[in-house]
């Protein structure tokens, strides 16, 4: 008797559980807002067990994988490609979205963001330099009405960002090719985005690393020409946002030391580290294994450190550099997340995939 009561409680129990599952699983993969979603969890008559309710649903959100093609935050949607993805030069990956890089870039800059274009003078409010599935123009047309320009290399990027953006009832104007000095007019933006590629690999395998990641074998290149380029853009009182992966020591990142070298007009630099920085070593320990083992030594021989960062460059002829900390929910993603993903972009260089160039 005992026992069919212990048994009944369990399979009601089990139920119970399905059912707070199903609904979880329900509504944070559908269109629904946060709001909405709790309202309907009160709804039903759950609201006494928030922190549950919070805690299951972090626990669906982070199965979020980087295989996935779609996502949905900060009020957009987005399509764009799964990091493995087979490629070819011609018709190249449009990059992923991961919580601590793209959302995470977008709630810290915002408040530069709406300094920025109430305080610039330039014309064009945002110049999104390598736009991949468009996030960041569709972003700022979105949520702050800005005249974008967005524009990429990869001419499946400039394809996909004009659907997205399509789907998501913003105009944003598109140019197809590389970032130069003609790009735009000269210190016309309030806002520049930057991103720039910084997958760190053995220059012999360059050409068949994706070009979202490929941006010079320290990682580092793509982004001092971006940088240097985008300093004649930049409209007094403007900024840069970008982030970046960077090599360095236990001084700092080595963007602390180029940037002011790079940019013009004695720009002023602040940053926030997302992570703490990881041993360079045992970050390309991780991501290549015995593969390009005396690249790896030398590589962290020179840079011990390696930085995961978020940061703002501010035309205001001021020259300051400043760490900040943040506070921004991680929602658990860590230093294991992002070597899993460069592990996944180092696999393109073993594939035995057809390459064209
Ligand atoms: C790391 S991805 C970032 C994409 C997107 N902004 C995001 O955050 O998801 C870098 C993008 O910049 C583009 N890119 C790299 N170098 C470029 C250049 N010199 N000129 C134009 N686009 C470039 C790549 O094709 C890629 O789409």
């Amino acid at each position: 008797m005992f026992f069919m009561i212990d048994w009944w409680f369990f399979a009601l129990y089990k139920v119970k559980t399905v059912t707070y599952n199903v609904i979880i699983n329900v509504l944070t993969k559908s269109i629904i807002s946060d709001i909405l979603f709790y309202q309907v969890w009160r709804c039903a008559g759950l609201e006494g067990n928030k922190n549950r309710f919070l805690k299951r649903r972090k626990a669906v959100m982070k199965k979020q994988t980087m295989y996935d093609s779609k996502i949905q935050f900060a009020g957009i949607s987005l399509e764009f490609d799964p990091i493995n993805r087979e490629r070819v030069e011609e018709d190249d990956n449009v990059m992923a979205i991961f919580p601590e890089e793209q959302p995470f870039t977008w709630e810290f800059a915002q408040p530069y963001i709406k300094q920025a274009l109430a305080q610039s003078s330039g014309e064009l409010d945002f110049l999104d330099v390598g736009t991949g599935s468009g996030v960041f123009g569709i972003l700022m047309a979105k949520h702050y009405g800005a005249r974008v320009l967005a524009l990429d290399k990869n001419p499946r990027a400039i394809e996909l960002a004009k659907k997205n953006a399509e789907n998501n009832h913003v105009f944003l104007a598109f140019q197809e090719g590389e970032y130069a000095v003609h790009s735009v007019q000269p210190h016309s933006v309030k806002v520049i985005g930057l991103y720039p590629p910084y997958h760190i690999y053995p220059e012999q395998v360059a050409m068949k690393i994706p070009q979202h990641a490929r941006g010079g074998s320290d990682g580092q290149q793509e982004f001092k020409n971006q940088l240097f380029i985008a300093g004649h853009h930049l409209a007094e009182n403007g900024i840069i946002f970008f982030n970046q992966m960077c090599l360095g020591d236990e001084s700092g990142p080595s963007f602390t030391r180029y940037i002011p070298q790079l940019v013009s007009g004695h720009p002023s630099l602040l940053y926030t580290n997302v992570f703490t920085p990881i041993s360079t070593w045992d970050f390309l320990q991780n991501v290549y294994g015995k593969r390009h083992a005396g690249f790896a030594d030398w590589v962290a021989t020179e840079n011990p450190l390696l930085y995961y960062t978020i940061g703002i460059v501010t035309y205001d002829g001021q020259g300051k550099i400043e760490r900040v900390p943040h506070a921004i929910d991680l929602t658990g993603r860590s230093w294991q997340d992002r070597i899993q993903l460069h592990a996944e972009i180092a696999r393109h260089a073993f594939s035995e995939g057809k390459e064209s160039s």
